[in-house]
């Protein structure tokens, strides 16, 4: 699992009924839809936590706020909603194809990129008209095109495959930070990653002076495995750049200006997805891109939900790269869209996104926010515990990489990330059958948790029990296909993960 969290999703579990199982985490917040690695709120134990300096529930922040024409937001949001079908001036960029296999499983020692992960390249659900993630993604677009018209430039389109530089240096991640690991990250080499945020756009689109932008794309992150949490999920990254006339206007200190426009910006699109009587608070974070940093909240069917990720953007990245920087301000956000769609669609379990079925693709139409997924199925889930003894490389997101989307036995050699370096040429993986080559148990393991561990008080040694749930969305599933299943999971886990099953 993730140490940290990027945006999203360990709150929209709570959101949306679904336990932790047990499983300690280091990420704060996350993927929800995952909650962000570079995150670590001051709220991480929840809302509630008094570390937190989150405002009382308001209502109506956003009266004290407005956009920089001046006009109260209340007056814009109406404004906004009875233009809501107009569509934003999307940007007319190439769909991203998914790149040759050989350019991101490449056989460098670093890579550790699966076949199950590059088979997601490309698919781009966030350019889906009738998709909920394109949908969500559109009424954002809507929400800052109605506003501000033609002030954000929108971009759909940029390549998931980016520099290391861009994903981490640029936005001033850490060297040491947990994200950058190899547990956590999807490296195509040594300095290529697949984005595991759409951040990693920000200083390039700066460069090109865009004074407002929304990036929407595709994010790759090696985590755990439950109802809100998949390797491949949809962010949007908004930014917003301020000239000192704007502030001086105002009569406001550059940074609490841009503050001041950015919660009014961000509440204004909560209340668009979400309603306009929604409650929103904000709460203090860390990310290291920002400066105050914070998350926006929303209640929620009775609970508090962190909606996204935001603050002004630290000085030097601007300064580094926008035209005469040094004289601007900026505020940035970043969000996870599965976790919105979850939340708002009622949608309850994350791999449904990618099912293509037609039974949950015809529930969804472009503009209509109010649909409420209604579940055609309930087959039942089928559960198998795996008990083994740990080696000191082992780690949870090499376990759930392995059941859900390994290569096979014996392509990967061992190191103490578990798996890097293909050892097969692509000639002969075109061998396998298929269900080797993408994964062992695919989109049929719902969940994998710790149930047990313990250690050994004369050896030392720890055990960890690990329950995998099997469950398809489309069918029931056989004892028999289920145990075959398990039975290569046992021999991958062995075989790989260099434990000794018990
Ligand atoms: N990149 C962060 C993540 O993935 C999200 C984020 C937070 C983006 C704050 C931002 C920001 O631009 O200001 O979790």
């Amino acid at each position: 699992m993730r140490a940290t969290t990027f945006l999203g999703s360990r709150r929209v579990m709570s959101a949306i009924g679904q336990g932790m199982g047990g499983r300690p985490s280091a990420w704060s917040i996350q993927q929800a839809a995952p909650a962000s690695p570079f995150h670590a709120a001051a709220s991480s134990g929840g809302c509630s936590s008094s570390s937190s300096s989150s405002t009382a529930p308001s209502t109506s922040s956003s009266s004290s706020g407005s956009l920089p024409s001046g006009r109260p937001l209340r007056a814009r949001l109406s404004r906004r909603l009875s233009t809501s079908a107009r569509a934003a001036a999307v940007e007319a960029a190439p769909v991203p194809a998914a790149p040759p296999r050989s350019e991101v499983l490449t056989g460098d020692p670093a890579n550790n990129v699966t076949d199950y992960i590059y088979s997601k390249m490309g698919t781009n659900l966030h350019l889906q008209p009738d998709h909920p993630i394109c949908v969500i993604k559109q009424a954002i677009y809507n929400y800052f095109q109605a506003n501000q018209p033609g002030l954000f430039k929108t971009f759909d389109g940029l390549h998931p495959v980016v520099s290391a530089h861009s994903n981490f240096d640029e936005v001033l991640v850490p060297k040491d930070h947990v994200s950058r690991s190899p547990n956590d990250t999807y490296y195509v080499n040594a300095d290529t990653v697949l984005r595991c945020h759409t951040s990693a756009h920000q200083a390039e689109l700066l460069r090109l002076g865009h004074p407002g932008f929304l990036v929407t794309g595709d994010v790759y992150r090696r985590d755990s495995i439950d109802a809100t949490h998949y390797p491949v999920f949809h962010q949007m990254e908004g930014v917003r750049v301020f000239s000192p006339d704007e502030w001086t206007a105002a009569g406001l200190g550059p940074t609490e200006f841009a503050e001041r426009e950015l919660k009014a910006a961000l509440e204004g699109m909560a209340r668009t997805l979400f309603g306009a009587n929604i409650e929103c608070r904000w709460v203090d974070a860390y990310f290291p891109f920002t400066n105050p940093s914070f998350e926006l909240e929303i209640f929620f069917n009775g609970k508090w939900l962190e909606v996204l990720g935001c603050g002004v953007m630290e000085q030097v990245i601007l300064d580094a790269n926008y035209p005469d920087g040094s004289g601007k301000k900026a505020w940035a956000f970043g969000l996870g869209l599965e976790r919105l769609a979850m939340v708002l669609f009622d949608i309850p379990d994350i791999r449904l996104f990618w099912s293509g079925d037609e039974r949950f693709l015809r529930q969804f139409k472009a503009g209509d926010l109010k649909a409420k997924f209604k579940s055609y199925s309930k087959f039942p889930p089928c559960y198998k515990d795996m008990a083994f003894w740990v080696s000191p490389e082992f780690t949870e997101n090499n376990l759930c990489e392995l059941v859900r989307g390994e290569r096979g036995a014996g392509e990967w050699e061992g190191t103490h990330y578990g798996r890097v370096g293909a050892l097969v040429k692509e000639s002969d993986m075109l061998h396998l059958d298929d269900d080797v080559r993408m994964g062992i148990g695919g989109d049929l393991v719902e969940e994998v948790t710790l149930i047990d561990s313990f250690t050994h008080p004369k050896t030392q040694r720890t055990s960890n029990c690990f329950r995998i749930t099997y469950r398809s969305m489309e069918r029931s599933l056989t004892d028999d296909e289920i145990n075959a299943l398990q039975d290569r999971v046992r021999e991958g886990v062995s075989g790989e993960l260099k434990v000794e099953l018990r």
